[in-house]
């Protein structure tokens, strides 16, 4: 699957590691690195130096001969390609133990994503605030999204009202959903869905740890 970037076609795996770059450089950039070669970035990336090359080739490639990378300029243009040159706002629906952990989390402000608002059914959450973000109820969600600029809503919920709920959230201008709920949203075609499942990690995890066991047991 590709997606469409300033009229150029970048494959979905180049733009699944751009956040791990801009997450590298960002560190780079607090311990005070101006510049770095891309055979250092490759070393302590753990990336080969012509993958670095390829991927960044997508963009305009960024690095100079006999140079390297200005640490800076690169994470700032990575920052601008995933589009954390700009706020977005976001919402919670579900105020349980994940969408609690979530609006606990404050790193996300730093990348220009701000939480507004947390939404649920169950009353006794109601006026709780997370960080100093209120739990609203779900009665007043269509009103919260159409006085706020509301980018983007991470759903954790149940499954079983994920499907109802995202419905709401679109009718009612979501163009972006974070879904955390373990179910398949069918959207309209203009809204973008971004499932996480950190089970499908360990599972990538418990593969990788059968894998080295069978290489033990040859
Ligand atoms: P939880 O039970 O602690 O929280 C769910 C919250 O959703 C509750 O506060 C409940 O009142 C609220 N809720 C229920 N129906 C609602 C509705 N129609 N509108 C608004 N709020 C509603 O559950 P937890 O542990 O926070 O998990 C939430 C969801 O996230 C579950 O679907 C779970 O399977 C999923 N999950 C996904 C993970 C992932 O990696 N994708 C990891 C952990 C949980």
């Amino acid at each position: 699957m590709v997606v469409k970037l300033e009229h150029r076609k970048i494959s979905r795996a180049v733009i699944s590691r751009l956040p791990r770059y801009y997450r590298f450089l960002g560190e780079l950039l607090d311990a005070g690195v101006e510049r770095i070669s891309s055979g250092d970035l490759s070393k302590k990336m753990h990336v080969t130096a012509s993958q670095i090359r390829q991927d960044l080739n997508n963009f305009g490639g960024f690095g100079q001969q006999g140079y390297g990378y200005n640490v800076k300029h690169l994470y700032s243009e990575i920052g601008k390609i995933l589009g954390l040159d700009k706020t977005h706002n976001f919402i919670i629906i579900g105020a349980g133990n994940l969408g609690q952990a979530l609006a606990n989390y404050a790193s996300f402000e730093k990348s220009g994503f701000i939480l507004k608002s947390l939404f649920d059914v169950n009353p006794r959450l109601e006026g709780i605030s997370i960080r100093g973000i209120r739990v609203r109820m779900m009665d007043e969600l269509v009103d919260f999204l159409h006085n706020n600029d509301i980018e983007i809503a991470a759903l954790t919920i149940p499954k079983s009202k994920a499907v109802e709920v995202a419905d709401i959230l679109v009718k009612n201008g979501i163009k972006a959903i974070w879904n955390f709920a373990h179910t398949d949203l069918t959207l309209p075609k203009d809204v973008i869905v971004e499932s996480v499942h950190l089970s499908d990690s360990l599972m990538q995890l418990s593969y990788n740890i059968s894998q080295r066991e069978n290489v033990r047991k040859k």
